[in-house]
C-alpha cells in the first residue's frame, strides 16, 4: 500500500509562510474553475485578505483550520466554522475544502473531510452542514463518505455568467436534532439567467 505523501495538522495561527502557501492553494483552485466563493480572475491580494480574516477567526476560536502539507508546502486545507447563532452550539459549517491540483485524486480530499469530522466531534459538534455544487467532484466525495443531500438550490452561485445549482448536504451519521428546521428559499423574481447544474 502506498503511504500518503502529506501530513495533516490543525493550526492555531497563520504566519506569513503559511499565509503565502494557503493563498497558493486558493489561487490554484479558483484558476482551476472551482466554485469556492471567488470569481476568476482571482488576485493574491483578495486571497491574502480572505486568509487574514480566517486567521482572525482561528485566533478567536470562531473556526478550526486544518492543513495538509507535502514536500512543497500546503497542498490541501479545510475549515470548520463555529461562529454561529447561539441556538446552534451543537453544529459547525464545513467549508473551503481545497486541494491543490498537484495533490488531487490521491485520497487527500477524503482525508481532510474525515479529519474535519474528527475535529468537530472533539469540539462537541454533532451536526455538520456544508454546500457543494450538484454532481460535482466534491458532492461525489461527500456522498461516498456518508453525507446525505437535503436538496438542490438553483441559482446558488454565479460561475462566470451562469448560475450553479448546489446541494445542501448533511451527514447521516450524526444525531438528529429534536426540532427540525425547514430551509425556505425564494427565487429572485428578476433573475434573467437560468440555472446550470
Ligand atoms: C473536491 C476536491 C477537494 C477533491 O479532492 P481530492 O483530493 O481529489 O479527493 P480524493 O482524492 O479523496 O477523491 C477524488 C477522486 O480520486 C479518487 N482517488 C482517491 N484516491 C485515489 C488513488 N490513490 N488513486 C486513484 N484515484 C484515487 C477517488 O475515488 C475520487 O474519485 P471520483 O472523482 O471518481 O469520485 C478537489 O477536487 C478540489 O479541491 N476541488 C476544487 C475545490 C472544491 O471544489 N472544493 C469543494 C468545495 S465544496
Amino acid at each position: 500500500m502506498i503511504e500518503p505523501n502529506w501530513t495533516l495538522r490543525r493550526v492555531g495561527s497563520i504566519d506569513p509562510v503559511l499565509l503565502a502557501q494557503l493563498c497558493d492553494v486558493l489561487l490554484d483552485c479558483v484558476e482551476g474553475g472551482a466554485s469556492v466563493g471567488f470569481m476568476d480572475p482571482m488576485t493574491r491580494e483578495r486571497a491574502e485578505a480572505f486568509w487574514n480574516r480566517v486567521g482572525q477567526g482561528v485566533a478567536n476560536g470562531g473556526r478550526a483550520l486544518l492543513v495538509a502539507e507535502d514536500a512543497n508546502g500546503v497542498c490541501g486545507t479545510v475549515q470548520l466554522v463555529f461562529d454561529l447563532p447561539e441556538n446552534q452550539p451543537h453544529r459547525a459549517d464545513l467549508c473551503k475544502m481545497l486541494v491543490h491540483r498537484r495533490a488531487r485524486r490521491q485520497g487527500l480530499g477524503a482525508a481532510l473531510v474525515q479529519a474535519a469530522e474528527k475535529t468537530a466531534l472533539e469540539c462537541d459538534k454533532t451536526l455538520l452542514v456544508l454546500d457543494a455544487v450538484t454532481d460535482g467532484d466534491a458532492a461525489r466525495l461527500y456522498d461516498r463518505l456518508g453525507w446525505v443531500s437535503v436538496g438542490d438550490i438553483p441559482n446558488y452561485a454565479d460561475a462566470q455568467g451562469s448560475f450553479l445549482q448546489y446541494d445542501g448536504v448533511l451527514p447521516r451519521t450524526r444525531p438528529v436534532i429534536a426540532a427540525g428546521h425547514q430551509v425556505i428559499q425564494r427565487s429572485a423574481a428578476n433573475s434573467k439567467r437560468s440555472a446550470t447544474s
